[in-house]
């Protein structure tokens, strides 16, 4: 079944036995993404193929399956679903390299820095188009109006974000905003479909969506850090593209907040000029404040708010595995 084994060095040791419960599910996801990403064409099928090449952490299929489990039982819909969930997710991230200009990712050379912009804008459509049909091969049409709904959503989030862009005045509430949507909603859609296909009641797959959306804002947050502090090598990503697009995020809007008036303009100044090399110019300004752990702290309060909406949740060992990956969220590297 598991001709596409995810055993490369996306997913940690920590990861991997998080997922011990579901890696049979997973390898059957695997196999349906195998399945999706084929094109009789041998140069359109290299393309597919590519952004699929080194994998990823697989979160939102592990979130559709997990849920499932700790809210009853998952059926061939959670594995189809999961994968419709990834699908999603791999074109909103090469999507997202074209808009980040961004030349790596999951340790490959991102489709528009090997092809071109336009090849990754018509191949993200593609795998959309892909997950529109898997979800809709499902009976119950729930989870292609959730799917609809939450693509919305992190649209919205994702267009908010483009035209804030270089915006310094941008606050905290409308930072959380943003991630909510665009981050946050996919791992809430996930858990709300998980819970709902395992025939969970519609309280219960609600309370399901807000672990996943505390969980997705954590998520996020913490990505947000790496951008800044964290190491190519592990990531595997471009980092530092936040600050080249102007892209104002938690730690910085801390910093700016901090900062006297003629601080604010030197820092302003130097975010403002890619030629300056953001990413280094601002170390030293994050290290004389506490923009650094005050994020820190604001990503364990929402991995603490997605753990609180599991006491509604089956007391089982599924649900101890849910409370432990949203922890993982705040130490994850990659
Ligand atoms: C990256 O998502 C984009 C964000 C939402 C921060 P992941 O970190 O889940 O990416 P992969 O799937 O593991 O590559
Ligand atoms: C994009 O956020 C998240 C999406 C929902 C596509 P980022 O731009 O921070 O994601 P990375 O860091 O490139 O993975
Ligand atoms: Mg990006
Ligand atoms: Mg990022």
């Amino acid at each position: 079944m598991s001709q596409v084994v995810n055993g490369h060095r996306d997913i940690s040791e920590t990861l991997r036995s998080l997922y011990a419960p579901i890696r049979e599910q997973l390898a059957e996801v695997e196999a349906i993404l195998h399945g999706e990403l084929h094109s009789d064409s041998p140069q359109v099928d290299r393309l597919v193929k590519h952004g699929f090449r080194l994998g990823g952490k697989r979160l939102r299929p592990a979130l559709v399956l997990l849920t499932g489990m700790a809210c009853g039982e998952t059926g061939p819909d959670h594995l189809v679903l999961a994968a419709a969930m990834e699908l999603i997710h791999t074109a909103t991230l090469i999507h997202d390299d074209v808009l980040d200009e961004a030349d790596l990712r999951r340790h490959l050379e991102t489709v528009n820095a090997r092809w071109d912009n336009e090849a990754s804008i018509l191949l993200g459509d593609y795998l959309l188009a892909r997950a529109i049909c898997l979800a809709s091969s499902v009976d119950d049409p729930t989870a292609s109006r959730e799917i609809g709904r939450a693509s919305r959503i992190m649209c919205e989030g994702e267009l908010r974000q483009i035209v804030g862009c270089g915006d310094y005045d941008l606050t905290e509430q409308e930072y959380i905003e943003i991630i909510s949507g665009k981050t946050a909603e996919l791992c809430a859609c996930s858990c709300r479909v998980g819970a709902h296909y395992a025939g969970a009641s519609q309280e219960l797959a609600r309370t399901c969506g807000r672990y996943g959306a505390n969980l997705g804002i954590a998520f996020q947050i913490v990505d947000d850090l790496l951008d800044v502090l964290g190491d190519e090598t592990t990531t595997g990503k471009s980092l530092g593209t936040d600050l080249l697009k102007q892209k104002m995020t938690l730690p910085l809007i801390r910093l700016l907040g901090l900062l006297k008036p003629v601080e604010r303009e030197t820092v302003v100044a130097l975010l403002s000029d890619p030629e300056r090399q953001p990413r280094e110019a601002i170390q030293p300004w994050l290290a004389r404040t506490d923009a650094i752990d005050y994020t820190r702290r604001k990503a364990e309060g929402y991995v603490q708010l997605a753990i609180e909406q599991l006491d509604a949740v089956p007391a089982t060992p599924t649900r101890d595995v849910l409370r432990n990956l949203a922890q993982f969220v705040l130490a994850r590297q990659n």
